[in-house]
């Protein structure tokens, strides 16, 4: 029973013909904790009892039972309560301990289906800086909304289909080869990219050539269809390196080229409902009413755009799932296309396009500068991942230097230091990356909450690890009950992480709790031989259990030792 609970359980008693929810709806928590850890203002009951609130407070103390209580004391027309710190520190720490995989679940979503899009990097183009953003913060929403039992699937909308793939076959047609693509597919693909932008500037009649490449691979010429295939496998292959290193998976690899033969249905049903217009030989959706820019569908020559595969994947996100939710982990600057794709949806007379979410984030700059694929300034994830981990094996070979396995906690450190690094911002925040930052070991950073934890389990393994199912874990001084206060606070955290679809708000949960425990760590002996050995004992266990619980639904590995 939380503390709240366990004061409108003693009023109640006290009271039994007031209802239940006006006693908790009055309940205060001071603001000074010497007015105690909860008040019950009387006021309300002075209608009723025909009593001055003083009198009340002072009749109604007498009646309640403090025996579960440090202390309850009338101050005017309050009654102040005082909780039993150690026994709620127990209970709080023997939740924990019993179960430690469970603790702070909750039961927000009734098992509910929630379709998550994210990651969706483009095919021939290289995963960037802004696609790990997406990768992460969807990734670690799928944790969270698990753990308040909705059912995420995590769907990767690659970008495999679209006007690049004519650039990139235009491109490789005048300048490739098929023996460089072979030894370096994704810079080598990139390159062509680059140069084709770069050179399209001067001459371009170089756009005429792609929109030709395109226009055959959309009426399924052979030639065009195996390039198609060719690129895409070679960069699913690289983004799959990737997607292994960050120990992250999917439920569903449908791109937008899935959606190649689901199109003509979206546009038949829009004719039927009779919302398509034209409009310079294009086909529209006239959004005004929305305040919105007119949707798109289709273009003069007749392509269909990125909302047309859009419009066809909700719909059939909404056919396969049932879902309760449908969530798009996609920047910021994608905001007007998702506002189109819900009203598009709202004028369809689908009412669930009010459960899709687009969930925006901002951008990673690189010294306050924007990153850009088409002038080629981007940083690439592959070796951002790469860094980080040489560097976190750095700093562990000088502070561990006898750690065993220091290669595969190298890795989770520093890979875990680039997505720590990213989910403590808030998704709407542009922040700025730089490596050495990101993986030092002090600060706000994912090693420092690892640490955290692994001095958690460095004492544990010297105390030889004793069983403590059973123990008094009562702990009454004031350090201890700040770390156990924290702990105490877990569930209501991931709730609110996931009503509020930010990662962060766990992220910062995690960095306070590691704080709090070296702040307990500096002035207690743990380990010295006394009565509360164990209650100690319990609650370092308890911290390692919920930094670990933090850390996995950020998608954080929590290595015993480093
Ligand atoms: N491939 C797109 C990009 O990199 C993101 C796709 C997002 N998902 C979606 N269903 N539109 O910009």
């Amino acid at each position: 029973m939380d503390g709240k609970t366990q004061v409108v359980e003693a009023i109640k008693k006290a009271l039994p013909d007031v209802n239940q929810e006006d006693i908790e709806s009055k309940i205060e928590r001071p603001k000074d904790n010497k007015n105690g850890d909860y008040a019950f203002p009387t006021f309300f009951l002075a209608k009723i009892k025909h009593q001055a609130p003083q009198m009340i407070a002072a009749d109604l103390v007498k009646e309640i039972d403090q025996s579960g209580f440090e202390n309850v004391v009338v101050a005017g027309p309050y009654i102040n309560f005082f909780l039993n710190k150690a026994q709620i520190a127990a209970g709080i720490l023997s939740d924990i301990i019993t179960d430690p995989e469970n603790y702070g679940n909750a039961n927000l979503g009734n098992g509910g289906n929630v379709p998550i899009d994210m990651s969706s990097p483009n095919i021939a183009k290289p995963m960037s800086m802004g696609h790990l953003r997406s990768t992460v913060i969807g990734n670690s929403l799928a944790n969270i909304l698990t753990k308040v039992n909705y059912n995420p699937i995590k769907i990767n909308h690659l970008g495999d289909w679209g006007t690049q793939f004519g650039k990139l076959m235009a491109a490789y047609k005048m300048w490739g080869s098929e023996e460089e693509v072979k030894a370096d597919p994704i810079n080598t693909l990139q390159k062509y990219y680059v140069r084709f932008h770069q050179e399209d500037k001067e001459n371009p009649a170089l756009d005429d050539d792609a929109r030709a490449w395109f226009r055959k691979l959309e009426d399924g010429d052979e030639e065009a269809t195996y390039l198609w295939k060719w690129f895409r496998s070679e960069s699913l292959k690289l983004f799959m390196k990737i997607y292994d290193l960050l120990g992250i998976d999917f439920d569903s690899y449908n791109g937008e080229a899935f959606y190649n033969d689901k199109m003509d249905e979206v546009v038949q049903m829009l004719e039927d409902k009779g919302l398509l217009q034209e409009s310079k030989g294009a086909e529209i959706v006239d959004l005004e009413k929305y305040n919105l820019n007119p949707a798109l569908i289709k273009k003069t020559d007749g392509a269909t755009l990125y909302i047309t595969r859009d419009l066809a994947a909700a719909i059939y996100r909404k056919r396969t799932y049932n879902f309760v939710q449908s969530l798009y982990v996609v920047g910021n600057e994608q905001q007007n296309h998702f506002k189109q794709l819900k009203a598009v949806l709202k004028e369809m007379g689908f009412d669930w396009s009010d459960d899709i979410h687009h969930i925006p984030f901002g951008l990673i700059t690189q010294g306050g500068r924007k990153l850009s694929t088409r002038e080629g300034r981007v940083i690439l994830l592959e070796n951002v991942l790469d860094d980080a981990i040489n560097l976190a094996r750095k700093q562990i070979a000088e502070k561990n230097p006898d750690l065993k396995n220091a290669d595969e906690v190298a890795k989770q450190v520093g890979v875990g230091a680039v997505v720590f690094h990213d989910l403590k911002n808030e998704r709407l925040n542009n922040f700025d990356f730089n490596l050495e930052e990101v993986v030092r070991f002090e600060g706000e950073t994912g090693p420092y909450v690892q640490y955290a934890n692994a001095r958690a389990q460095s004492i544990l393994r010297k105390a030889g690890n004793p069983d403590l199912t059973n123990v008094n874990m009562e702990l009454g001084d004031a350090d201890a009950w700040e770390v156990i206060k924290m702990l105490g606070q877990f569930g209501e955290t991931v709730q609110r992480a996931s009503r509020e679809y930010e990662p962060s708000v766990i992220a910062k949960y995690s960095l306070q709790l590691a704080k709090g425990f070296n702040q307990y760590y500096a002035h207690t002996k743990i380990l010295v031989d006394d009565d509360e050995k164990l209650a100690r004992l319990a609650l370092v266990t308890a911290v390692s259990d919920v930094l670990k619980s933090s850390l996995s639904l950020l998608g954080v590995q929590a290595p015993d030792e480093m």
